[in-house]
């Protein structure tokens, strides 16, 4: 990671300091990126949060972070000391105005003390229905612009979910437009800040030989994973808001669709990457009501075993109703209709409790078009597949025909295999630690853009809506442990074709 400098000092405040976002990702992605040296010189994190603690109380939480979660651990107390420095506290709630005339003193006295200059970066890591208004406060403290004179910039990061249906998207993208110009808020979806997903475009257009293959001449169709063996865990009373579709399909999920169906974009910079998705957005054949059901699936789990051990049902994690007919299972059929990619179907799942943690893009190709071996009915070479697996495992394969030694004629497929950990060592960079420095830097090439946002929602208004009702007795319909209802077969089966099991 290239480090920041001094131009790029900045005052970060997370307002839900004490809540699980700041615990597991952010301040573990901060030290990292700490010990790493990239994060500019002086820098300063405010941690705002309803809970009464004092400074020192906020750093021995957050050591206690850094050691579950960071990947790389202080090499001595004295190198943890120089970090925790950076690490304030001020309590308060945000969505109440009363907070922010101490905090707008308490920020300008810490960048003068501290010399950070006049850039903020403010991060939205609190409930989501608190989003609508702590931006409005933000708003009316004058805390959308840089101090006078300071010459600084203000950006604020917006965690997801934003918003949880067309509506309250639209209802949030114009509160936070009342108070911030588009240039300054940086909407995440972390899985564009993984490596994996960056490396899709560098694949892409990077590599001559990949592009020209790259449409409904050659792919036959592409598949989209994300596995997951967890469960709820803790977040019960979340996902029943929520639901796997809201989740990971709305954001994540149709990131990734994007990156592997949009064009090339001029020059890798924000706005030119960003228009080059929306095309995509723009692209896909809205559901009509009377198609959801033979285009979408959606499962809930039962108990069963994951990796040997006993799970228990969704309806009987925490927080979660005994009748619920929330889906922890989404499998959908898009179709992308533009003159590169007509009539290649795409195909998204993702569940909870499934069989195996994967997340992949499979792009499969179509077979050769005519068979030389045929004579031999024993013969029959698969089409070729290429697979991007974003995690765990990472890397990539593409598999190819070829023939197997000895006398007779006989095909096997083979698979040339690229692995991150093997070419490049180590672990990759956390997600969150791309992103946040991206965010400092100003630049919002990995962030999603309000019309983006939208229009995902847009698209799978039809769905949501379907599956707002349900007849409970339905669910649950999968056995924890394994690939998901028997009806997400029959999606993928009607066209041909067959789900991987990565
Ligand atoms: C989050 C979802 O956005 O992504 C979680 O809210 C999910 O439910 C998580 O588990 C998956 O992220 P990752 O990086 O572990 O694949």
């Amino acid at each position: 990671m290239t480090p920041l400098t001094a131009e790029d000092s900045c005052a970060l405040v997370i307002f839900g300091a004490s809540g699980d976002l700041t615990k597991r990702k952010l301040v573990p992605a901060l030290w990292q990126m700490f010990q790493g040296r990239v994060l500019p010189d002086p820098f300063v994190v405010i941690g705002v949060s309803r809970s009464e603690m004092t400074n020192e109380e906020f750093r021995s939480r957050m050591r206690e972070a850094v050691a579950e979660f960071a990947r790389v651990q202080p090499a001595s107390q004295k190198v943890w000391d120089r970090f925790a420095q950076t690490l304030l506290y001020y309590s308060g709630d945000p969505a109440n105005p009363a907070l922010y005339p101490g905090l707008v003193e308490y920020l300008a006295r810490v960048e003068q003390e501290r010399g950070t200059g006049g850039n903020r970066l403010f991060y939205c890591a609190t409930p989501p229905s608190l989003y609508p208004p702590l931006v409005r406060r933000l708003g009316e403290a004058g805390l959308n612009r840089p101090p006078e004179g300071s010459g600084g910039v203000v950006r604020i990061i917006i965690e997801k979910p934003f918003g949880r249906d067309l509506a309250s998207a639209r209802a949030l993208n114009q509160v936070v437009a009342s108070v911030f110009s588009e240039e300054q808020v940086y909407r995440i979806d972390h899985y564009l800040g993984k490596e994996t997903v960056q490396n899709v475009l560098v694949f892409r257009w990077a590599n001559g030989i990949f592009e020209p293959l790259w449409n409904r001449n050659h792919v036959d169709h592409v598949q989209i994973t994300v596995g997951e063996t967890i469960g709820v865990e803790a977040r019960g009373a979340y996902y029943e808001e929520s639901g796997a579709l809201r989740d990971m399909i709305q954001n994540h999920i149709l990131q990734l669709l994007c990156l592997v169906a949009m064009e090339p974009p001029v020059t890798f910079d924000a706005d030119p990457v960003r228009d080059e998705k929306t095309k995509v957005m723009r692209a896909i054949r809205p559901i009509a009501p009377a198609e959801v059901d033979r285009v979408a699936v959606r499962g809930q789990y039962g108990p069963g075993f994951v990796a040997g051990r006993r799970a228990v049902g969704y309806r009987e994690e925490k927080g979660v109703s005994a009748e619920s007919i929330t889906d922890t299972y989404a499998a959908l059929r898009l179709e992308v209709d533009n003159w590169r990619w007509a009539g290649v179907p795409f195909f998204l799942r993702t569940g909870k409790r499934l069989a195996k943690r994967t997340s992949e893009i499979a792009v499969q190709f179509k077979p050769t078009p005519h068979l030389v071996f045929q004579r031999n009915p024993e013969i029959l070479a698969e089409p070729n597949l290429l697979v991007l697996r974003i995690q765990p495992d990472e890397g990539m394969s593409l598999s190819f025909a070829a023939k197997l030694p000895g006398p007779d004629l006989k095909i096997k497929p083979v698979e040339m295999d690229f692995n991150y950990g093997q070419a490049f060592g180590g672990e990759p960079p956390e997600a969150y630690e791309r992103l946040l420095l991206d965010a400092m830097k100003g630049d919002a090439t990995l962030y999603a853009r309000g019309e983006w946002v939208d229009m995902a929602w847009e698209l799978l208004a039809p769905v949501l809506d379907a599956w707002a009702v349900g007849d409970a007795t339905k669910f649950p319909n999968y056995e924890a442990g394994t690939w998901g209802p028997a009806e997400a077969e029959r999606l993928i089966e009607e066209s041909g074709r067959r789900w991987r099991r990565p």
